[in-house]
């Protein structure tokens, strides 16, 4: 059970808006994509544009990713409050993608061909935009009317489903570059650690709600 302080602090979360999370946290990648395409509109420019939306959306779908996973290991204010907010974090994830596929479109538009068959070979444009279908999916149905439709059982299978395609996505994203740049070690190391975070098995928790 969580204490009476954690309990009020996990409520307090409950009664501000969460959506403030997505809606300002869009504004500002939305804001930071414009300037960084508006100070270089070129190859390079995009090419930065896309790293770094990538690297911010690694920790965003992160969290998403092992949010129960936390609440079912580690109970208390945080991954009450980690919990709340997965939605949104989820959605801010979907935002800095978007991000990610405006700078990939601006790198078609901007940068010869040669430089774009070899920054975006057929097999990484295949298993990408597997990942922006598991993305637009996730996204079109992170919301209550959508889980009715489609029944609790469903909905959940396509998230899980939709989260590993990405996962993978992400693994090879950072497989590919590990031999040249030994630092891709990193996120791969985190996304290992998610993995097994969500996998091992463990005594089911309360649900949030009979918590607080
Ligand atoms: C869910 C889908 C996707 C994920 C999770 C993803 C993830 C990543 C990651 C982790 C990186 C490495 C960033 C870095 O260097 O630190 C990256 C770079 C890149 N991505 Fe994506 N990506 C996705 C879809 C796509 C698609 C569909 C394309 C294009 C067809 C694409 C084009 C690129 C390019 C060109 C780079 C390298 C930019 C450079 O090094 O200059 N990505 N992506």
């Amino acid at each position: 059970m969580l204490d009476s302080n954690t309990s009020s602090a996990a409520l307090a979360l409950r009664t501000t808006s969460p959506w403030r999370v997505w809606i300002w946290g869009s504004v500002a990648l939305a804001v930071l994509s414009a300037l960084m395409l508006l100070s270089q509109p070129d190859a390079d420019g995009a090419r930065r544009l896309v790293r770094v939306t990538a690297r911010l959306s690694l920790p965003l779908f992160l969290l998403a990713f092992v949010a129960s996973a936390c609440w079912r290991w580690w109970p208390g204010t945080l991954s009450a409050a980690l919990m709340l907010h997965r939605r949104q974090v989820g959605l801010l994830f979907a935002t800095s993608h978007a991000c990610h596929a405006v700078g990939i479109l601006c790198l078609w538009i901007w940068a010869e061909p040669a430089l774009w068959s070899h920054l975006t070979p057929l097999l990484s444009r295949w298993i990408g935009g597997a990942g922006y279908v598991a993305v637009v999916l996730m996204a079109a149905t992170s919301f209550d009317p959508a889980v009715q439709w489609m029944g609790r059982a469903r909905w959940v299978l396509l998230h899980r489903l939709c989260a590993y395609v990405i996962w993978t996505v992400f693994v090879l994203s950072c497989l590919k570059r590990v031999g040249a740049a030994p630092v891709y070690a990193l996120p791969l190391v985190l996304l290992l650690g998610a993995m097994l975070l969500r996998v091992w098995p463990q005594r089911s928790a309360a649900p949030l709600s009979q918590r607080l």
